[in-house]
């Protein structure tokens, strides 16, 4: 298949290069853009043919169901049935934004969108490039992230190429995205909300406004537990080709424990790197490339991108020190959890 890339400004979009694509996804065809989070893969969510093409793209497991992406608050009404206030004060305080809202779904949603569940996940991204793909396609927009099942998710067009050139219609190029680790998923269509997905928008900036908030076990990926709610957690994600090994414990320990292990896998002769999240100081290590993010939201922007350039490098190992879960550390340890193949605890 010949895939149109269009390269696009991600701050002004123009308008002509935007129909083209939104004209392709009315056809039924599949169209890579960017968000403020990372790629999405989107097709026209009222559309089952259409949507199918995405999970046969990805390799997708067809239990895993997907997120609607929206412009208007009119749209929410089109494809969720039961609206709760919790829904429209979040609506209010985060969209456009990175959150994701579970909500009871109305039938104008095709069952292979929510894998057969009664409820719909929906966004409205705050992306240029997104949010005028959806007002010119004048449709809800089924997405997930832009890439192989089992992959790190697409922060750059180059990553959706790598994935997808060839076996999609059309991927908009609008460089590198902002947020770099998916959007916050909250259920709302029970009597709790509950975390299901901590991202773009943190715990700690949700409990302001809903005055209760269950943080279930699958955000924090403490334990491979999957639930019937989002049958999405239970499969491996995020993963590198690499083995990463994840150190988690009190800071420094945790620090000092990925030092060591980096240093006796370099010595063992294997490929090492050395991933430091939330780490101001500089460090040099013989024979260990050493990435550093100084921040939570510079790893955070980062991340995806790290463990691709690492394979691309041809690293075998690669250490990651474990951080606190305050405000994005939850979202960066939940993807350094379900991305690793081995947990240490000091
Ligand atoms: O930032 C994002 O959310 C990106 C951009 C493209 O919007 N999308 C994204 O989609 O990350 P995806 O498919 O990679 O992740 C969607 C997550 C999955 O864990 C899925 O299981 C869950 O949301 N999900 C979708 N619909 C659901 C539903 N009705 N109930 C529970 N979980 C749902
Ligand atoms: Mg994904």
């Amino acid at each position: 298949m010949k895939t149109l890339v269009l390269k696009v400004n991600p701050k002004k979009p123009e308008l002509e290069k935007i129909r083209i694509a939104a004209e392709l996804l009315r056809k039924g065809k599949l169209v890579a853009f960017p968000t403020e989070t990372v790629y999405g893969l989107g097709a026209n969510a009222f559309d089952e043919q259409a949507v199918k093409k995405i999970f046969k793209a990805k390799g997708r497991p067809l239990d895993n169901p997907i997120i609607v992406h929206i412009y208007s608050l009119k749209q929410l009404y089109e494809i969720a049935s039961k609206i709760p206030e919790e829904a429209l004060l979040l609506a209010k305080r985060f969209w456009p934004g990175p959150l994701t809202i579970i909500l009871p779904k109305k039938k104008s949603i095709p069952d292979v969108v929510t894998a057969n569940l009664k409820t719909v996940a929906v966004r409205m991204p705050k992306h240029a490039v997104a949010r005028a793909l959806c007002k010119q396609a004048a449709l809800p927009i089924a997405a997930p992230s832009a890439n192989i099942s089992g992959k790190p998710s697409p922060t750059s067009a180059k990553h959706v190429k790598e994935d997808f050139y060839g076996k999609i219609a059309c991927i908009i190029d609008a460089g590198r995205t902002n947020i770099g680790l998916e959007s916050t998923v909250v259920d709302l269509s029970s009597k709790r909300p509950v975390l299901l997905r901590p991202g773009g928008v943190t715990a700690e900036q949700l409990k302001k406004i809903l005055t209760e908030l269950e943080v279930h076990a699958v955000a924090k990926a403490e334990k491979s537990v999957s639930i019937a709610k989002s049958p999405g957690t239970k499969y491996r994600h995020y993963a590198p080709e690499a083995k990463l090994i994840l150190v988690e414990g009190k800071k420094e320990k945790a620090l000092a424990k990925a030092v060591e292990l980096a240093e006796q896998h370099a010595i063992s002769g294997l490929r090492t790197a050395l991933l430091l999240i939330d780490v101001k100081k500089d460090m040099a290590l013989e024979n260990v490339v050493v990435k550093r993010f100084s921040t939570k939201l510079s790893a955070a922007r980062h991340l995806f991108s790290a463990l691709r350039e690492l394979d691309e490098q041809g690293i075998e190992i690669i250490v990651v020190n474990g951080i606190d879960e305050r405000g994005l550390g939850l979202a960066i340890m939940n993807r350094l959890r379900r991305a690793c193949s081995e947990r240490i605890r000091v």
